[in-house]
């Protein structure tokens, strides 16, 4: 199935009260594991790209070129979106050209009236074109690709505007954080979460920074409305242990073990058993 964009699975998903992950890539390995758990699992997936990982894969044109080419050689049929991941105003236009099918601006930086604009502007041209599109509210904490953001939580009222603009899903800041969160992170803030969606009603909402957070949560966020979650640090994770044991292991030693065949395979194999994990949880499995 070629690729499509991401406003069905995430009607479908919040019509349901499960989740559709968001799982980064930033490489073939990451790829064909995450599109060949999708395809077992018979969930639908979206595969995010941040703008650092577009550039690594030699541009955005690379990554169609490769994800279209697995969707067909590995005959994947479940529905695959490619999303741009926290892009910037010119980052989203030129994944729009190179042949993304989803893209997420965010604008969450800028003051709301800004973020408004270009939002809409956006909105405008993926309307158009057939694309979905996330807009972001209220920053997200961690680090992503440099920009350090403090976890802050949403403003309901601007989360209201933002969706009224017709954006497909909207992400929106409840505490949660990028990366590993720290011992004393008081956990994500419901009461917010239940006020954005009382605003913004159908409108499917997004967890950012899905590592670590306790399956109690993940479940509780998902009945509030939230029905796009995503991971990527907790990919990263299991695939630099997995590499590390097989060289530790000496096995890089042994036979071919230096092919770069055998030394991903297992970080590869380590993705997939995340991916299904994560699936699992997030209620998607069985849904494509
Ligand atoms: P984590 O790296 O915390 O899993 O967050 C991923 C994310 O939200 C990408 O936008």
């Amino acid at each position: 199935m070629p690729l499509v964009n991401a406003k069905e699975m995430l009607t479908k998903a919040k019509a349901g009260h499960y989740a559709v992950g968001q799982f980064n890539i930033n490489n073939l390995e990451w790829t064909k594991a995450i599109l060949l758990t999708a395809e077992e699992l018979k969930s639908p997936v979206i595969l995010g790209v941040s703008e650092g990982a577009g550039k690594y894969m030699c541009g955005y044109k690379t990554v169609v070129g490769m994800v279209n080419g697995m969707l067909e050689e590995l005959g994947i049929t479940v529905p695959v979106a490619l999303h741009l991941d926290h892009g910037s105003y010119e980052g989203a236009k030129k994944c729009i050209e190179a042949g993304f099918s989803s893209i997420m601006f965010d604008g969450s930086h800028y003051p709301i009236e800004e973020n408004f604009e270009k939002t809409k502007e956006l909105v405008g041209i993926c309307n158009k074109l057939g694309l979905s599109i996330e807009a972001e509210v209220g920053s997200i904490g961690g680090e992503e690709d440099g920009v350090v953001g403090m976890g802050e939580c949403a403003d309901p009222e601007e989360c209201k505007m933002i969706a009224d603009l017709g954006v497909t899903m909207l992400a929106a800041g409840i505490g949660n954080i990028h990366g590993v969160y720290p011992e004393n992170w008081p956990g994500l803030s419901f009461e917010t979460l239940d006020a954005i969606q009382a605003k913004t009603g159908d409108m499917p909402l997004v967890l950012h920074g899905g590592t670590g957070i306790p399956d109690d949560m993940i479940m509780k966020a998902i009945s509030l409305g939230v029905s796009k979650i995503n991971v990527n640090t907790e990919c990263q994770l299991v695939f630099a242990e997995a590499t590390r044991a097989y060289i530790e292991a000496g096995k890089d030693k042994q036979g071919k073990g230096f092919d770069p065949r055998k030394l991903l395979a297992p970080g590869t194999e380590a993705i997939k058993a995340k991916v299904k994990e994560k699936m699992e949880i997030f209620g998607s499995v069985g849904k494509a």
